[in-house]
């Protein structure tokens, strides 16, 4: 048996000072950054209630991996490694890194053509929004209503409506360009999609001749969710748990 513990089973070695300010300062902050907290700086800012990106702390193996990365122009051995990990998890054949997830969206979208059309989502996050918009498609999120409801216990609050979903599809037509999810749903507190729903989703995708994609930023996450809640998912490994099937995975981080 695994030995349990009520402590987070590692010790953080390393300590960054925060910045500490007044109500009053954090008033003016906010005036300053026109209550848009994408305009503040992050010297402003003692709890970033914002984003986890780049704020959490990394492990001892992930800094020794940094140190051993192979960054070689072409051919590099960290390509390989990271090649290798994404053909394993997901099944595809072909892999495309990027550096960031927002340029794969763009690139996703100006291959699949955008302009004039609809990206149906449980949600967009908002580099992704921010892509299709910016490339005169119509983002569309049709997140599950109790994703609205903070009260609600709902398991997986980043399920996609599937009655919306497929009234879209059959009324948007040709101009529905593609089926997206995001997993989990990170424009919606990060939320998790079930198996159940992202398979269903992506039968429908398919049902309607549309490419069904996965935004895949916190997929270990989402599939940790399917194994802790899903019905008939407790036996599986998270790495089973990944919507492995219908798929294609954008890059993210
Ligand atoms: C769901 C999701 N999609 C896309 C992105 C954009 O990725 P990046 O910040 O690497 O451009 C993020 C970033 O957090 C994300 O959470």
């Amino acid at each position: 048996m695994k030995p349990k513990t009520i402590v987070e089973p590692f010790r953080i070695r390393m300590t960054e000072p925060l910045p500490v300010s007044t109500p009053e300062q954090r008033q003016a902050y906010l005036r300053n950054a026109h209550f848009n907290p994408f305009l503040l700086r992050s010297r402003e800012i003692t709890i970033d209630l914002l984003t986890d990106s780049g704020t959490g702390a990394m492990s001892a193996a992930q800094w020794a991996a940094i140190m051993t990365g192979d960054e070689t122009y072409a051919g590099s051995e960290s390509y390989y490694q990271l090649r290798d990990v994404v053909q394993d998890l997901t099944g595809h054949r072909y892999v495309i890194p990027t550096h960031q997830g927002r340029s794969s969206e763009h690139i996703l979208f100006s291959v699949l053509e955008v302009a004039g059309k609809q990206v149906l989502a449980n949600s967009h996050f908002d580099t992704t929004r921010a892509n299709v918009e910016y490339l005169k498609g119509e983002a569309l999120d049709l997140v599950i209503e109790e994703a609205r409801n903070t009260g609600s216990q709902h398991p997986f609050k980043g399920n996609i409506d599937l009655a919306r979903l497929e009234h879209h599809l059959e009324v948007g037509g040709d101009k529905v360009a593609l089926v997206l999810m995001t997993v989990t749903n990170n424009a919606g507190g990060g939320q998790p999609a079930s198996l159940e729903n992202l398979r269903a989703a992506a039968e429908l995708a398919h049902r309607y001749g549309k490419p069904f994609m996965l935004d895949a930023a916190r997929f270990a996450e989402n599939a940790w969710f399917i194994k802790e809640r899903e019905p008939g998912q407790q036996h599986r490994t998270p790495a089973k748990s990944h919507a492995r099937s219908s798929a294609s995975p954008m890059a993210s981080p």
